[in-house]
């Protein structure tokens, strides 16, 4: 018989990589993409410890490049003529205070986490329209549901592709498809780290925003300090996967649930003052 396919994007790294291994563990032939394949050894490393080589397959894709979508859905459709799972799990963090981000970082973080999920969403639905059935789990994350300061983009790109995900949950029900949004809080990935470095690099001396940068920062700082195992995302991933009436939202990891819910129940005012006093904290 044969196996179940998933395509998963950024799996260089953090969840990515973690996914595609414990989806190969389950029994899915997997198909690996990340924008630099010369980044697939600690994946390949982690597949062959687990004995799941065999499964997964690394192909190229940034998923900025409507070329490289068009590539990669031919291919699969070629190939496999199915796919059962697709993870849209690639992005980018891009911190900074609003009025100070470049058009450039604006646009980047909107082509990566939201733009990204739309057009390779696109490509591959045909493929799954017709064959009457599938799950597309996009991660967004528990920016997705309520923004933060200092980080603009992220949030704007994740609300987007939260929107995104709602319609069209509602439009592929009529296939058999289920759309799925996993919300995470912070967990340890090198994501963190990437977005620090950037708004340090770019809230120079000469920004407005150097103390409540300084805030920001620490409050980042403090959270993935205590943030969970990404291995808990990739498990959840999978169980989610094999779920027969999944959810729209899971939101997961410490304190995410909590700030979803008090988002839905507390006056707008009390959240503010909340976050406020969090970002004061030392
Ligand atoms: N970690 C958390 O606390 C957390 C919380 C909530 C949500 N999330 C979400 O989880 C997802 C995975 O992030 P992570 O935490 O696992 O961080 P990560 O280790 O930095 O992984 C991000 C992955 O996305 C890839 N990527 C970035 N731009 C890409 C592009 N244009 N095309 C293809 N791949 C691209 C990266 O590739 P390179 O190696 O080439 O950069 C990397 O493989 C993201 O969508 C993130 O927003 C993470």
């Amino acid at each position: 018989m044969q196996r179940s396919v998933a395509l998963v994007t950024g799996a260089s790294s953090g969840f990515g990589l973690l996914t595609v291994v414990e989806l190969a563990k389950a029994g899915y032939h997997v198909i690996a993409t990340m924008r630099d394949s010369r980044k697939q050894g600690a994946l390949l490393t982690l597949a062959a410890k687990q004995q799941v080589s065999e499964q997964i397959e690394v192909w190229s894709l940034d998923v900025t490049n409507r070329t490289e979508i068009i590539e990669v859905s031919a291919k699969l459709t070629e190939t496999y003529q199915r796919l059962d799972l697709l993870i849209h799990n690639a992005g980018i963090s891009i911190g900074g205070f609003n009025e100070e981000i470049s058009e450039q970082d604006w646009r980047r973080s909107m082509e990566t986490n939201f733009f990204g999920v739309v057009f390779l969403t696109q490509a591959l639905l045909p493929l799954m329209r017709q064959q009457q059935s599938g799950k597309i789990i996009n991660v967004s994350s528990v920016g997705g549901r309520i923004a933060f300061p200092g980080y603009g983009p992220y949030s704007a790109s994740k609300f987007a592709l939260e929107g995104f995900s709602e319609s069209l949950r509602l439009e592929l029900s009529l296939y058999g498809i289920d759309v799925i949004l996993v919300e995470p809080g912070a967990y340890q990935t090198d994501i963190w780290a990437k977005g620090f470095t950037h708004i340090e690099d770019t809230s120079s001396t000469h920004s407005s925003y150097q103390q409540p940068m300084k805030q920001v920062l620490s409050v980042g700082k403090r959270l993935t300090k205590h943030a969970g195992q990404p291995m808990d995302v990739a498990k959840k991933i999978v169980n989610i996967a094999a779920k027969r009436k999944p959810r729209l939202r899971y939101a997961m990891g410490r304190g995410s649930t909590l700030a979803v819910m008090a988002k839905g129940l507390l006056p707008w005012r009390w959240l503010e003052a909340l976050i406020k006093w969090q970002l004061r904290k030392k």
